[in-house]
């Protein structure tokens, strides 16, 4: 079954969602953010899945938004920002466990989506990054979120260098459970899920919720409400114009 740009396939109890636009590197463009939001709505009304894995196509998890979508008229991006963050928050949202399968890049909203989830699993080709300074922007989510799985360090040197780090520095920063091989990455996901899945859920259900009880939505208002003005800056326009020709941007700090 395909859900916009993502493929849904249920396995005994576990739902398998694979993101699936390699052309753009399965950025979150509006077929992904379709997929998202109906796959995991029959995640969470389908009392016959128990747990959901979350995977990319191809070489890459998840390259970030789709920046070729970008617009920079106040009301689309208010109406984008709003999209793209149920978008990459939908691991928090779902009352049922989440694991990110890793597959390769994970950048910008790809980390984001990714640290959404319940237990992230990479592949040894994982990377993870937040190269939106590039553009002239910031990770909307991973601005409140990072520096609490990873500390304020490293967190703000991944946001104000734009660097990606490769699958074990994560695993050393706890940014993910585990590094696989990476041809057996789904089979480890799915072991990991299928063992889930014959837990109960009631107590898995608290498992998660307790565990993301801090988790009140206000520090998404703060991080959304933010985002427009730097889509405002003329340095985005920039960053973003630099990135969809091909060439280096050069900013102007205003
Ligand atoms: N949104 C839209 N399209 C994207 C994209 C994104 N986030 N990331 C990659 N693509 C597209 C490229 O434009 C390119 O399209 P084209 O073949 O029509 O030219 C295609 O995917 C392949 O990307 P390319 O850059 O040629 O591959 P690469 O292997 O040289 O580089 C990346 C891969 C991921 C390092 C590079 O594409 C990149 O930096 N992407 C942007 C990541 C980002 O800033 N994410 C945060 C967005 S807010």
């Amino acid at each position: 079954m395909k859900f916009g740009d993502v493929l849904y396939e249920k396995k005994d109890r576990v739902a398998l969602l694979t993101l699936d636009d390699k052309a753009k590197l399965n950025a979150l463009s509006a077929g992904i953010r379709q997929g998202l939001k109906e796959g995991f709505e029959e995640v969470e009304k389908n009392p016959d899945v128990k747990v959901a894995v979350i995977t990319g196509a191809g070489k890459t998890f998840c390259a970030g938004a789709d920046i070729s979508g970008f617009s920079f008229e106040p009301v689309d991006i208010v109406n984008f920002l709003g999209d793209i963050f149920d978008a990459l928050t939908i691991g928090e949202k779902v009352s049922k466990p989440v694991i990110a399968a890793v597959n390769g890049l994970a950048l910008g909203g790809g980390l984001e989506l990714a640290i959404s989830c319940d237990i992230i699993i990479a592949s040894e080709k994982a990377k993870f990054g937040v190269p939106e300074i590039n553009l002239g922007l910031l990770p909307g989510f991973a601005i409140v979120r990072l520096h609490e799985l990873i500390g304020r360090s490293k967190s703000k040197e991944m946001m104000m260098t734009g660097d990606p780090i490769p699958a074990e520095e994560a695993l050393r920063l706890n940014l993910v459970s585990k590094i696989v091989p990476h041809e057996n990455l789904l089979d480890e996901a799915m072991t990991m899920a299928r063992k889930i899945a014959e837990k109960p859920a009631i107590a898995i259900r608290l498992a998660k919720s307790s565990v993301n009880r801090h988790i009140h939505g206000e520090e998404i208002v703060y991080a959304s409400d933010s985002m427009p003005f730097l889509f405002a800056t003329e340095d985005a326009k920039e960053g973003i114009t630099a990135f969809l020709n091909k060439r280096k941007p050069e900013f102007k700090d205003r």
